[in-house]
């Protein structure tokens, strides 16, 4: 039994399998055809913040594949007072088939996992969001053919998307270029783990949003204050107003494909003019999230 809750949970070889099983299905689902690979399996979705995307594209996947899902809120008593992550993980685990989970703290994920008899893949915690990373790269894959050697530049927040976009194109040897304030770049004890896990991987940390978007293939951002940070948003806002992704830094990377996991605060990290302009496939990356999803649970469970 595997689990997903970071990146570096799959392999680069495994990250491939992953994504030749999503384009075959999501060929088939584009010529209106769904492959029941899960009849009978349920997903449960234990989340303790809000969703859109990962919710409905987890969801659709398993009706997709012939399984059902069920969504678990606040009153499941999930990571409260009511009783301990082992219990609920342990009789969870006895309902259901696979566990999706988008925690507060990363914590309560590798707990869940460390106690679950079934698969948890995590739905994003404040530390990473895996799901979000592969379904990035597979949209790049795409557009582009392949991914080895390519640069994918993150402007902004060195957030859990973050770090999730640089654990994977380490792993499956791309470059990663972050642009941010000092303050907002990886933490040193995330740096050294990387480098452990992905000797190999290039990763640069600059300042300079010109220098760090020219020649890139993909400029992602993501919002300045992340679910649970919003006390801190006044102060993010202030210190991060230079990393605005505007029509004048994208004219430095004519090329290059804009990404952004969504939700999106237009006007802060990102302007309209970007978001809604040629270079921006956000919204078949949002579509991607399925069918990257249908590829990981069809693996984990066939
Ligand atoms: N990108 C993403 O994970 O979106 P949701 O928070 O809506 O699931
Ligand atoms: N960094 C954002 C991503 C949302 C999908 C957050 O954690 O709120």
């Amino acid at each position: 039994m595997r689990h997903v809750v970071v990146p570096e949970d799959l392999s680069a070889h495994e990250v491939e399998a992953v994504f030749a099983v999503s384009a075959d299905l999501q060929e088939k689902y584009e010529q209106g055809r769904r492959d029941a690979l899960l009849p009978g399996r349920v997903l449960a979705l234990v989340f303790e913040k809000q969703s859109l995307r990962t919710r409905v594209s987890f969801q659709a996947a398993m009706v997709h594949l012939g399984g059902s899902s069920l969504f678990l809120g606040e009153d499941t008593g999930f990571a409260s007072s009511r009783e301990g992550i082992a219990d609920f993980g342990r009789v969870l685990s006895e309902y259901v088939d696979v566990i999706v989970c988008r925690s507060k703290a990363h914590d309560t994920i590798v707990q869940l996992a460390s106690v679950a008899e079934v698969p948890v893949i995590n739905g994003l915690s404040d530390y990473c969001h895996p799901c979000q990373a592969l379904a990035d790269i597979y949209t790049l894959k795409r557009h582009v053919g392949r991914v080895a050697g390519l640069t994918l530049t993150f402007v902004g927040d060195g957030n859990n998307v973050a770090r999730s976009l640089a654990m994977l194109c380490g792993l499956l040897g791309m470059r990663f270029v972050l642009a941010a304030p000092k303050a907002y770049q990886f933490e040193p004890a995330f740096c050294s783990h990387l480098a452990a896990v992905v000797p190999q991987a290039e990763i640069v940390q600059t300042t300079d949003p010109v220098e760090a978007v020219t020649g890139a293939s993909v400029v992602y951002t993501d919002v300045w204050a992340s679910m649970g940070q919003e006390k801190e948003r006044a102060r993010r806002m202030q210190d991060l107003r230079a990393y605005q992704v505007n029509e004048a830094l994208m004219k430095h990377c004519p090329d290059a494909l804009f990404m952004h996991c969504l939700p999106a605060r237009r006007g802060e990290e990102v302007t309209d003019g970007v978001i809604d302009g040629p270079q921006s496939v956000v919204v078949e990356e949002a579509a991607n999230r399925m069918h990257v999803q249908k590829g990981l649970l069809a693996w984990l469970l066939t």
